[in-house]
Order: structure tokens, then C-alpha cells, then sequence
């Protein structure tokens, strides 16, 4: 499945980095307007303020593309308690689809083990 991302600081591109998977697209946050065509999980990363993100919800709404999203996978930091993953639940909770996995900053092997039996799952 094609893995779609954002990232601020870098940490989410270098989590996907990891994944080794083709072709993965980065949202833009100046043109956020790109319409995928095909089923993808989405990596995002969470930030307090919803101004930071919001090109990811520009992304969602446009095109096919929020039927095209099957799941989604939180970034974050635990120290942010009961914020941790905000964004990703907000994204949930408006479109509709599930988290199938959270990790902190640029993601462990674990993680990133965990992440492709999220997606494996997701497939089947
Ligand atoms: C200003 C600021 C606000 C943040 N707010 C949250 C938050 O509400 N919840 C959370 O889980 N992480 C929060 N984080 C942590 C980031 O989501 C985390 O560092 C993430 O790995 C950043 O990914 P990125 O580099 O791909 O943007 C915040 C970080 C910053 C700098």
C-alpha cells in the first residue's frame, strides 16, 4: 500500500526513510492540493497548534483522496499525555478511518517492524 506522509522537522521523513518502501509522497505544505489515485496509509506527525498540519487536511479533502485513505499512523511525543497523537485522532475522528499504529519522533526497528504488520493487516 502506498505510504503517504507529512512531516515539520524532518523526524516522520526519516521514519519513512526506514520503511524502504517505492515511491512514498511527501504532503506538501505550501500546495497541498495532489490527488494520490490509489489506497494509502498516512503517516502524521502532531502538533498543539492545528494551523501546522492543516495542509494535511487540505490534502484529505481534496480529490478522491480521503476515500483513498485506509488508515492512519500517529507521530508524536508521550510527553505530551493525553495530546499524544492529537493529530492523527482529530484526522480519525473528521474522516472517519482507523489509527492502526503510533510511535515517537523518527520511529525504532521495532517500530518500524510494528508499522508493516499494522499495514499488513490493514491489507488483508
Ligand atoms: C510546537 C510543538 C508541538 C507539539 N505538539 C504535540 C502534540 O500535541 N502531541 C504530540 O503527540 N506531539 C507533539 N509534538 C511532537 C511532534 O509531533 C514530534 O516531535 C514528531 O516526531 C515531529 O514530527 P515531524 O518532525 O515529522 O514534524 C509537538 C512538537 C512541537 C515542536
Amino acid at each position: 500500500m502506498k505510504v503517504v506522509y507529512f512531516t515539520v522537522t524532518g523526524q516522520t521523513r526519516r521514519f519513512v526513510k526506514k520503511l524502504a518502501v517505492s515511491d512514498p509522497y511527501e504532503i506538501d505544505g505550501i500546495d497541498p492540493e495532489h490527488e494520490v489515485n490509489e489506497p494509502f496509509v498516512l503517516i502524521v506527525p502532531s502538533y498543539s497548534d492545528p494551523a501546522i498540519t492543516e495542509p494535511v487536511d487540505e490534502f484529505l479533502s481534496y480529490g478522491t483522496n480521503s476515500k483513498n485513505l485506509k488508515g492512519i499512523v500517529g507521530n508524536g511525543n508521550r510527553n505530551f499525555a493525553e495530546l499524544f497523537i492529537i493529530t492523527a485522532k482529530e484526522l480519525a475522528h473528521k474522516y472517519q478511518k482507523p489509527i492502526i499504529y503510533a510511535f515517537e519522533f523518527n520511529g525504532t526497528p521495532r517500530d518500524v517492524e510494528n508499522f508493516r504488520k499494522a499495514v499488513k493487516k490493514l491489507e488483508s
